[in-house]
């Protein structure tokens, strides 16, 4: 039995309706920005794995410092434990961080950081305005019925004075397949079977100069319940790539900050100069309350999430009353080797070639977005840093079609890994991508663009 047949017998894939699924290509190994099959066959990894990739597969510098750290500490329990990889990384990251972060909080990916994120907001608001004679009463769990089961505060006393527990979030966002992390992002097929189980939000449009100002109204009417806003900065990745407008941005998160709700900057996938700076909310002035990071954390070599806050934040949970404390935590948090693999990708960042890749990554989009501009069968060509991408005329709006199943087969065979999102092709190459592949990654988009009108 080959790899594939073999896992066909005890593998389940993400994301994948098995029945009929195509076999799973088996890759072999990676370099720099190519995939290499069984076959020996090379595909250019075009969309960074999943968005992870920044440096290149296989890298050598982080491989050794991962190495290196797997033969002195590989993993410790981070609740009474520290060590120098987890401080290190941290003490790194927070002067990198758009606005005055003091505090980072460790887990394993970016649905675990939005995860935290919203359950670090919503307890800011309970620290804050529970009050502490509620608190005091103690918690008690109670049998309510038809087995029914409930922990809390003594009856009658749980809501008093804390009222902020909704969430604001944009439509057609995207911030993981936890539970929390589903409520908050919009609904669809990804979330149709759950719609029952997730918590109410506040849904609002993304900005656009026709629709802000009712948004805006949606705020002020719920200004006394929101608790945070979350958002995906300047593009709303798994939603299509969809970009939106910087300074739109800036004036809605100045309304959500006049309620005195905390801010969410879904940072997992433009983190990491994906969108032309640091962070996408280096685009704004109005800095976020809590960010969240994965994916490029590592230089998508290990599995690592990030959520940040402010003194504001934090400082809410420091305090004699044992009920204020974060309770969460997972087996694997801050561990040594992803925080290492983390530290060797921000010291490949800070190199002068990575910094000149990222522009001229940017400028090669630009070009080639372009060209693309003589195809008509293909629309809202844009893009932002190093992120290219544009909607096939025709093709449904959604994942449940053909399109891109067929794009990816043929990019395949022509040696390029594209995956587009329902009828959105897109590119985001790791930044070590060389010129020669780049442009086989233009040319072989152009003709399967010219296969499909023909
Ligand atoms: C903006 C955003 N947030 C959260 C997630 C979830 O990250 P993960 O797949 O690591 O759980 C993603 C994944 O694509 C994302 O794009």
């Amino acid at each position: 039995m080959n790899l594939a047949e073999r896992d066909k017998q005890v593998v389940w894939h993400p994301f994948t309706q098995q029945k009929d699924m195509p076999k799973p290509v088996a890759i072999a190994k990676a370099k720099g920005s190519l995939l290499f099959d069984e076959k020996g066959n090379s595909y250019i990894d075009a969309i960074s794995s999943w968005w992870v990739n920044l440096h290149g597969h296989s890298h050598p510098y982080i491989a050794e410092k991962i190495y290196q750290q797997a033969l002195e500490l590989e993993h410790v329990i981070f609740a009474g434990f520290t060590h120098e990889p987890a401080v290190r990384l941290a003490e790194r990251l927070l002067p990198l961080l758009p606005g005055n972060f003091s505090k980072i909080f460790y887990s394993d990916n970016g649905s675990t950081s939005t995860e935290v994120a919203l359950k670090m907001a919503i307890q800011y608001w309970w620290n804050r305005d529970a009050g502490d004679g509620t608190r005091d009463a103690g918690y008690e769990i109670r049998d309510t019925g038809y087995g029914m089961r409930d922990a809390g505060l003594p009856a009658g006393r749980q809501d008093a004075g804390y009222v902020r527990k909704k969430i604001l979030a944009f439509k057609n966002s995207y911030h993981g397949d936890t539970f929390g992390a589903m409520s908050v992002s919009d609904r669809s097929v990804f979330t149709l079977a759950f719609h029952e189980l997730l918590f109410e939000v506040i849904f609002i449009d993304t900005p656009t100069a026709e629709n802000i100002e009712e948004s805006k109204a949606i705020i002020q009417q719920h200004k006394n319940e929101i608790a945070a806003f979350i958002y995906e900065p300047l593009l709303q990745g798994a939603g299509g790539m969809k970009m939106y407008d910087a300074i739109l941005l800036n004036d809605l998160l100045r309304t959500v900050k006049s309620t005195g709700a905390l801010c969410i900057a879904d940072e997992v996938m433009t983190g990491f100069d994906r969108t032309g700076k640091f962070f996408a909310s280096d685009h704004v002035t109005e800095k976020p309350d809590i960010i969240c990071l994965s994916k490029g954390l590592t230089g998508g070599t290990m599995a690592l999430g990030v959520t940040a806050c402010t003194d504001k934040v934090y400082n809410e949970y420091v305090n004699d009353d044992k009920l204020k404390t974060f309770f969460h935590g997972h087996s694997f948090t801050a561990n040594p080797i992803a925080c290492s693999a983390a530290l060797a990708s921000l010291d490949l960042l800070e190199k002068q070639e990575c910094h000149q890749q990222i522009k001229w990554i940017s400028e090669q989009n630009k070009n080639f977005a372009g060209e693309l501009g003589s195809f008509d069968h293909i629309k809202n060509i844009r893009c932002l840093g190093t992120i290219l991408a544009f909607e096939i005329i025709g093709g449904k709006d959604e994942y449940l079609n053909n399109i891109s199943v067929t794009i990816t087969q043929k990019a395949m065979e022509k040696g390029v890994y594209i995956r587009p999102l329902g009828n959105t092709v897109y590119i985001m190459p790791p930044y070590c991508i060389t010129a020669e592949e780049l442009s086989k990654v233009y040319n072989v988009i152009s003709e399967i663009l010219r296969e499909l009108m023909s």
